[in-house]
């Protein structure tokens, strides 16, 4: 087990599940091979943010632009969700973890969707909040944000000038949830890959050097135990 007795983790925390496809590369598998590892991999990792007290897991699960992979690579990816859903909907009340979906889930099949919603609906203020991102991309978030106030100044509910960030966030994916103050992302690539553009204007960002599939607890630590090093300033001094 890690040693995490000397950290406080922060509230939220946000990690994009980078790098199933080389581990599964590395092992001669198919790429729906490294996905099913990452699934793993992700239940370890809420099973040990619940045991730390981490309040909201954000995961990328699959982006807008992930449409551009195999039919066979899609669908893996989502026979994944549906199966982990499925079990999650049942073990909702022993597990303590709930849920919610950040993105456009219209795209996705009637069934994956009705899945998401049921877990939607069913979540109570367990442990842990787990944010899914799927079909989401954070230009895209922003771009349907503005769509919904622009219509409600259309419909003459709010007048432009009444716009704040506040005001704003409540027409994102996010809304009510506090921003992320550690986005993590494994398997060595250091971009931002369009997550959570707005709401990590002032997160810590840790890059690191294993493949998702690899990500354990311990990591979780190492990861944790950087953010703490930071000194964070907001734009002050
Ligand atoms: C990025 O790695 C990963 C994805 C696009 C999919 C992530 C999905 C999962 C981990 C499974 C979802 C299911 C659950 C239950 C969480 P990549 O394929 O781009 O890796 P690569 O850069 O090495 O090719």
């Amino acid at each position: 087990m890690a040693n995490s007795e000397s950290l406080v983790p922060p509230q939220h925390i946000a990690i994009i599940m980078d790098g199933n496809g080389r581990w599964a590369k590395q092992r001669g598998l198919p790429r729906t091979a490294g996905h099913a590892a990452g699934a793993e991999s992700f239940r370890r990792i809420a099973n040990y943010c619940r045991t730390l007290g981490v309040k909201y897991l954000t995961v990328y699960a699959f982006s807008t632009e992930n449409w551009k992979r195999s039919q066979d690579e899609i669908a893996g990816i989502m026979r994944l969700l549906r199966r982990y859903l499925e079990e999650a909907l049942r073990d909702m009340e022993k597990n303590r973890v709930c849920f919610r979906f950040f993105g456009d889930l219209t795209r996705l099949s009637p069934q994956l969707q009705k899945l998401c919603l049921d877990a939607q609906s069913r979540s109570q203020d367990y442990d842990v909040q787990v944010n899914f991102c799927l079909n989401y991309g954070g230009r895209d978030e922003i771009v349907h944000a503005a769509r919904a106030f622009a219509e409600e100044v259309a419909q003459g509910k709010r007048s432009p000038e009444e716009l704040t960030e506040g005001l704003f966030e409540n027409f994102l994916y996010s809304a009510g949830v506090p921003d992320p103050e550690l986005v993590i992302r494994p398997s060595g690539e250091k971009r931002i890959s369009n997550f959570l553009l707005w709401q990590s204007a002032y997160s810590e960002y840790v890059f690191m050097n294993v493949l998702w599939p690899d990500f354990t607890p311990e990591h979780l630590d190492e990861a944790i135990a950087e953010y703490h090093r930071r000194n964070r300033r907001f734009g002050g001094t």
